[in-house]
């Protein structure tokens, strides 16, 4: 039998054609794990009879899971490491950290803390890098699975630049890829996505082979690094002088295409934002990431203006400094607010929400409370904390609240979290 659910609350939600939907007595309706119905309370319990169980959540807000475009689950133990950029922040404390994923006991400690740490931020569908070894993507999806989370992972490859234990080959990186993915890929809701860490740890004939990989499987996710710092950048154009850009570097080789999700992207060219817009590739913004290192500031309102061109939220840890999207939010409206172009609460919510589903290529399944998508919901809490709640009593607009939880609000304002239709915290 067809088991029915049914949460009420303030529902809060962008809707695709880009409304945001507020209704302050509102309810979601969902059953067989897929959202049935969304509207005032009144009409979703009279259209939905018979509920197995209802849940009231008062005046909290429901709103859609949050999605983290960008992550790193091994570097969750290594987060808060300070003093230095990019470069140098790799080598001292990221590769060793990333080394210890040799050991499949570690991958699962890892991976378990990390899935239960996703939900608890109120995070059900995230983009993750896992390590060289493809025995920590094994455990990532493994833990992911049994919490239902919708995740899309890949091993990280690199055959130079890196440690000698944390290396492999062109053919070898190409070959675990496709085992990685035959063992995982449409899997519940996982998917594989073929990841090379960035252009200075993977040699061209590296490159040439996943493009190869890329272009038999033309509908998987690609995820790397792109024009995050500006050594980095530099150091590109000595490692390729044939290429004219930083994006030419990975147009040359077929991994510029939808749902090839970027990270960072901020020294990008006109030139390389239009062409990044005609390929539909995605951006990831990963704001507390840089501004933990130093990077740089990414514009969120220029980067939308290039046709096709997506953009979604990511966290970054463990360059980011946290995983839950209340503070991604909060740092993107600093940086937004930094140069010139404030964006406001909603527009932060659906950066994190349904602008982020689209990014990764699942806008079908998630990102917003629509009939028919993923009954991915959380419930934010607005009196979690006593400064909160304190502001919260003064808010006289659903903007404005929101805006106090994503300023004030941490992981006691993720009240509850239905993953795929199921009470996981
Ligand atoms: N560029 C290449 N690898 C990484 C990484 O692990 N973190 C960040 N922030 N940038 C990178
Ligand atoms: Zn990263």
């Amino acid at each position: 039998m067809r088991l029915l659910n049914i949460i009420k609350g303030h529902v809060l939600t962008p809707v695709t054609g880009g409304d945001v939907l507020d209704i302050p007595r509102g309810a979601v309706a969902w059953s067989d794990g897929a959202i049935v119905d969304v509207g005032p309370v009144e009409e979703v319990l009279r259209r939905n009879p018979g509920a197995a169980s209802i849940l009231d959540h008062g005046e909290r807000l429901i709103i859609p899971g949050l999605i983290d475009t960008h992550v790193h689950f091994p570097q969750i133990g290594m987060i808060a490491s300070p003093g230095h950029e990019l470069l140098q922040w790799l080598e001292q404390y990221t590769f060793p950290a990333e080394a210890a994923f040799a050991n499949d006991g570690h991958c699962d400690t890892v991976a378990d803390f990390f899935t239960d740490q996703l939900i608890a931020n109120g995070v059900t569908t995230a983009c993750v890098y896992g390590t060289v070894h493809p025995g920590s993507v094994d455990a990532l999806f493994r833990h992911a699975r049994t919490r239902g989370l919708r995740i899309i992972s890949g091993k990280v490859c690199m055959d130079r630049n890196a440690p000698d234990e944390l290396l492999d080959t062109p053919d070898s990186a190409a070959q675990q890829s496709l085992e990685l993915y035959h063992r995982w890929h449409g899997v519940d809701r996982l998917e594989y996505a073929i990841t090379p860490r960035f252009a200075p740890t993977s040699s061209d004939a590296q490159l040439q082979a996943l493009g190869e990989l890329a272009s038999s499987l033309p509908d998987v996710p690609i995820q790397t690094h792109l024009s995050e710092n500006s050594g980095e950048c530099a150091w590109v154009s000595e490692l390729f002088p044939w290429a004219t850009d930083y994006t030419d570097v990975y147009e040359k080789f077929g991994l510029v295409r939808r749902r090839s999700v970027f990270g960072h992207a901020i020294h990008l060219s006109d030139s390389e934002l239009s062409r990044l817009g005609a390929a539909e590739a995605s951006l990831a913004h990963c704001p507390t990431s840089n501004f933990f290192l130093g990077s740089g500031i990414f514009g969120v309102n220029q980067a939308q203006k290039y046709s096709g061109l997506h953009v979604g939220l990511g966290s970054d840890v463990g360059a980011g400094t946290s995983l839950n999207p209340l503070a991604t939010c909060a740092a993107a409206y600093q940086a937004s607010r930094m140069i010139g172009s404030p964006l406001s609460a909603t527009e932060l919510l659906t950066l994190a929400t349904l602008s982020s589903a689209e990014a990764l290529g699942a806008g079908k399944h998630v990102g917003s409370l629509e009939p028919g998508k993923d009954a991915d919901l959380v419930v934010l809490d607005p009196e979690s904390s006593p400064v909160l709640r304190n502001r919260a009593d003064y808010a006289t607009t659903t903007a404005e609240l929101l805006f106090a939880l994503m300023m004030l609000g941490d992981d006691r304002a993720i009240a509850e979290v239905i993953v795929a239709g199921r009470r996981v915290n």
